[in-house]
Order: structure tokens, then C-alpha cells, then sequence
């Protein structure tokens, strides 16, 4: 049974636990992979940014966070961000997230979502994204400092929610 809800200042261990391994292996984010636990709560906690976390038998295996992805004009294009942690990835937890992320901005009024960096050798976020109706809409070349596999692609996704 798995629970999706927002993210209190409770889940803040079980996020950052997962976070900071997602980050520390540095091949599928650009964030630092030496983030520190403060700049990475920041980011995910922010105040224009709604944080869920997905649990399972009072574990949380999963988190994202749902933000415009540009304020003003751009503003009624979300942007996502998924983390689910390593023992629990492929067995449904980023799907049920993805899903529920599309509900929530579909309910806040949003009439899009884009992603602005997947890395192109993500290979099972990218099966996900595109199988959700994400498309490829850009390719930046090399954009990604890959720690094996050197400069590698990145792509911009969109899905249209209206
Ligand atoms: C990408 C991520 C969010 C997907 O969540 P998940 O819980 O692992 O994925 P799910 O179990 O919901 O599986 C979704 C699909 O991906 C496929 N998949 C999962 N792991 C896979 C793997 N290692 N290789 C290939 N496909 C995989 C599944 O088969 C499933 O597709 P299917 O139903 O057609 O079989 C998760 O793996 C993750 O947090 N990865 C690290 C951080 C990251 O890459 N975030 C996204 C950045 S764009």
C-alpha cells in the first residue's frame, strides 16, 4: 500500500537520506553531488514549491516537488523533480508519483509540464516520462558531466495538460 501526501518538516531525514544518495552518485542530476543536507532541504522545501513524499508501510521510498518552472509569463508550465530511493526503485513508486504529480498540477491550474534536464542516459526515467506522454523536445548537446560516461545529451520534455 503506498500513500502519496505532502511532505512535512518530519520527512526531512527520509528525504534527505534519499536525496543525498541520488545526488552523491551524480547520474542523473546536475546538482552538486556534494550538497550539504541544509542547501538540499532548501531547495526542496522551498516556500513556491509543493513537496511530497510517497510512503509505504511507514517508510517513505519516494519524494517530488511540483513548482512553476517560470515565474510570471512562464508561470502556468510546471516543473517536477522525482527521487525514489534505491531499494524501492522499479517497483512502481516513481510511476505512482509521476501520476499523482500530473493530477496536482492539472488541479493547480497548470496547462503544462516540462522537464529541463534528463540526462539522456536515464534511461528509466526517460521509458517513464514518455510512456506518461512526455515528449523529447530539445536536445542540449553534452550538457550532462556524466561521472563514467564523460559529456553526455540532455533533453528538455513536455507534456501539454489542457
Ligand atoms: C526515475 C525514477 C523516478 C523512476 O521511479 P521507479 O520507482 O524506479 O520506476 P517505476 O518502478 O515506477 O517504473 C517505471 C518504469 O520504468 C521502468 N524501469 C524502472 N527501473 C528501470 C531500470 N533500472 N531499467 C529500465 N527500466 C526501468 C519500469 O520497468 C517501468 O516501466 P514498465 O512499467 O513499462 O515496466 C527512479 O528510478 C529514480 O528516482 N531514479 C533516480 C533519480 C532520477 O533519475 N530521477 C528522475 C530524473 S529525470
Amino acid at each position: 500500500m503506498l500513500e502519496i501526501r505532502s511532505a512535512t518538516s518530519e520527512d526531512r531525514d527520509a528525504v534527505w537520506n534519499i536525496f543525498h544518495a541520488i545526488v552523491a552518485a551524480g547520474d542523473t542530476y546536475a546538482f552538486d553531488p556534494k550538497m550539504s543536507r541544509d542547501e538540499a532541504l532548501a531547495y526542496w522545501f522551498r516556500a513556491d514549491t509543493h513537496t511530497y513524499v510517497a510512503e509505504r508501510d511507514g517508510c517513505v521510498v519516494g519524494t517530488y516537488i511540483l513548482k512553476a518552472n517560470q515565474p510570471g509569463l512562464g508561470s502556468h508550465v510546471a516543473n517536477a523533480a522525482f527521487m525514489v530511493a534505491s531499494d524501492a526503485q522499479g517497483s512502481g513508486v516513481g510511476r505512482r508519483m509521476a501520476e499523482h504529480c500530473l493530477g496536482e498540477a492539472r488541479h493547480l491550474g497548470f496547462r503544462a509540464m516540462q522537464f529541463n534536464f534528463v540526462v539522456s542516459t536515464n534511461t528509466p526515467a526517460i521509458h517513464l516520462w514518455e510512456q506518461l506522454g512526455f515528449k523529447v523536445v530539445g536536445t542540449l548537446p553534452g550538457a550532462f558531466r556524466h561521472p563514467k560516461r564523460g559529456y553526455v545529451d540532455v533533453y528538455v520534455m513536455f507534456h501539454s495538460l489542457i
